[in-house]
């Protein structure tokens, strides 16, 4: 896979990388096509980064754009909810507000209405903004200790999705639906970063690394190449 892998030594100075990372895309983006779009993940890793983004000075809010890589079907004020996470975490802790804060509806009955909305939604405001297609500027993933990235989980249909962006992922007995973004619409994003910290993320990302193909955190990478990892001492060991 040949990611290319950013290390420091404490989760702390690994959000200060990533805050440089995400300044460069936000500005880059926005001198180029006028706004920034990101997708961003749930999950407990990014909620550290996304307090430290908050109060990073001088960033694009105004022309920035936030999607959901993944969302889980519960009611927005649920504990289990990432947009409730990203809506706590960082746009209220935000000076200006987003351009847009886009967040899965989660009321559809179901897994595959809520994703075919959200695609709807997607391609609406992609082809809003003239763009030729659904080219988000910078994806930004988590990694499970199974190797799942957004909601891809290995093994599941979702995981092998090649033509629609955006697709439900049914309940299982231990977890509930989802609605991910699918590898194309990642995969075709500027910039794709998995973010990993802590020791229990070390052995995952060993095998993310050796590029195990079944784990759909390994087949993450962009037009430009690999996906960029970033991770900080304890996960990358
Ligand atoms: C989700 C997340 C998910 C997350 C991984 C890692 O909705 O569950 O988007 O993909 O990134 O599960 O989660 P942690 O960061 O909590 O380890």
């Amino acid at each position: 896979m040949g990611a290319r892998t950013l290390v420091r030594e404490t989760a702390e100075e690994l959000w200060e990388a990533l805050s440089e990372a995400w300044r460069e895309s936000a500005e880059g983006a926005v001198r180029e096509r006028g706004l920034f779009v990101a997708a961003l993940s749930g999950g407990r890793t990014p909620a550290g980064f996304y307090r430290f983004l908050a109060r990073q000075p001088g960033l694009p809010w105004g022309r920035t754009h936030l999607f959901e890589a993944d969302e889980r079907l519960v009611p927005a004020d649920s504990p289990e909810s990432n947009q409730r996470l990203i809506r706590e975490t960082l746009i209220e802790g935000l000076a200006q507000a987003p351009g847009g804060a886009h967040f899965v509806r989660t009321d559809p009955a179901d897994a595959s209405a809520a994703a075919a909305d959200y695609e709807r939604r997607l391609r609406e405001f992609f082809r809003g903004c003239g763009a030729a297609g659904v080219v988000i500027d910078l994806v930004l993933l988590g990694v499970g200790t199974d190797g799942h990235t957004a909601s891809l989980f290995p093994g599941s249909p979702a995981v092998a999705e090649r033509s629609l962006l955006v697709t439900g992922v049914p309940t299982t007995a231990s977890r509930v639906a989802r609605v991910t973004l699918t590898l194309p619409v990642i995969n075709g994003a500027r910039r794709a970063i998995l973010i990993a910290t802590g020791a229990g993320k070390r052995w995952i990302l060993r095998r993310v690394l050796g590029g195990e193909q079944q784990l759909p955190a390994a087949l993450v990478r962009t037009a430009d190449g690999p996906a960029e990892i970033f991770a900080d001492r304890a996960a990358a060991g």
